[in-house]
């Protein structure tokens, strides 16, 4: 098989990360006789620098006609400016609606011999294993903004809206997930306040009767963010909006011991789709080769599976990684000294051993 793979590096860390990704990827896939072409482009606070945007036009239609984008991080202290209008964050957002996915995967899974590394007592962590889906085009993120003086008074205002079918998709997407899971769906909003979440609970509980065999809780945002910490074992696929799965999953990220471990997939209605890790670009330790690649290893599992149908070599990069913590390999995120090539060179040795 040949797939054509537009990969986005970006900003601070990201170039190092994928960089690592694309090692593992050719490994796994060639070793199976499978073609990965890639395609490298700018995104982000380096794209901004060269043409004055974080996204071209050129290279959106660059990754519509991928099977799928590998994207590292974007942004930096260098393009911080919160007055400024061009931002490196509207690269992620103008991808993520240009590519119309609208389902985003992020697991969480607490690896048992990271236990020391999260200020979580271990034995809340026993048995962590849910993936949150995150609603990905819609929201708050993309509703009408302004700025304005009333009554000589600067005042800001954001919407939030949400139709029917942009609630009905991920929700069935959530309860298929499930289905080969354990079977259980947490839908999180703030039906007791806001109308978007009370439309969101009537459409997650119609599509929860197509589904007898699954079971459907409906939990509140504030409650789901304490239950996170104190009983994370409980969850096992969680669907939620925009904003509350953005600050859910940064939560959600202490349970697996560093943001440096998590990855995430987006996708929409074809198996084309954007994978990035869910840390940032970490500036503090850009370019110094001690990035932790997990996270942008797995999302390249995630694209292996979801966007170029190879769940066996998505299965053993998966299987590999663990291997690798369970051994001890630790980078500074985690505690340890390993540098991002020596992560990387491990995680290639355990999968050749796999
Ligand atoms: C994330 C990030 C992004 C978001 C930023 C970088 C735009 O926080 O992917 O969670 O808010 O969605
Ligand atoms: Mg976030």
């Amino acid at each position: 098989m040949e797939c054509n793979i537009l990969l986005l590096p970006g900003d601070g860390i990201g170039p190092e990360v994928i960089d690592a990704t694309v090692q593992v990827l050719d490994f796994v896939a060639g070793r199976r006789g499978h073609k990965l072409h890639y395609t490298r482009e700018l995104i982000g606070g380096c794209s901004i620098d060269r043409h004055g945007v974080a996204l071209t036009g050129e290279v959106l239609t660059a990754a519509r006609s991928s099977d799928a984008v590998l994207l590292g991080a974007v942004g930096g202290p260098k393009w911080d400016d919160p007055l400024g209008t061009v931002r490196p964050e509207q690269g992620i957002l103008g991808l993520r609606r240009g590519l119309e996915v609208y389902t985003n995967i992020r697991p969480v899974k607490a690896y048992p011999a990271l236990a020391d590394v999260s200020p979580l007592k271990a034995e809340r962590l026993v048995g962590v294993d849910m993936v949150v889906l995150r609603e990905l085009t819609g929201g708050l993120y993309f509703g009408e903004k302004r700025r304005e003086v009333v009554n000589g008074r600067e005042q800001a205002l954001d919407t939030l809206v949400y139709n029917e079918d942009e609630i009905r998709r991920i929700v069935h997407f959530a309860f298929r997930l499930a289905r080969t899971r354990r079977k259980h769906v947490t839908s999180v909003d703030k039906a007791n306040i806001i109308e978007t979440s009370r439309l969101w609970r009537r459409v997650a509980t119609q599509v929860a009767a197509e589904y007898p065999d699954v079971a459907i809780e409906h939990v509140l945002v504030d409650t789901a963010a304490m239950r996170l910490i104190a009983r994370p074992a409980s969850f096992d696929v969680v669907v939620t909006e925009n904003m509350f799965g953005d600050i859910l999953t940064d939560e959600a990220a202490v349970l697996a011991g560093s943001m440096g471990m998590l990855p995430s997939a987006s996708l929409g209605d074809s198996v084309r789709g954007l994978y990035e890790p869910v840390h940032g670009t970490a500036p503090d330790i850009a370019g110094k080769g001690i990035a932790n690649p997990i996270g942008a290893i797995l999302s390249g599992a995630l694209m292996l599976r979801h966007s170029l149908g190879l769940e066996a070599e998505a299965a053993l990069v998966e299987k590999a990684v663990e291997n690798v913590i369970n051994a001890g390999c630790r980078p500074p995120d985690l505690g340890g000294r390993l540098t991002t090539d020596e992560m990387t060179a491990a995680v290639l040795t355990a999968c050749k051993v796999l």
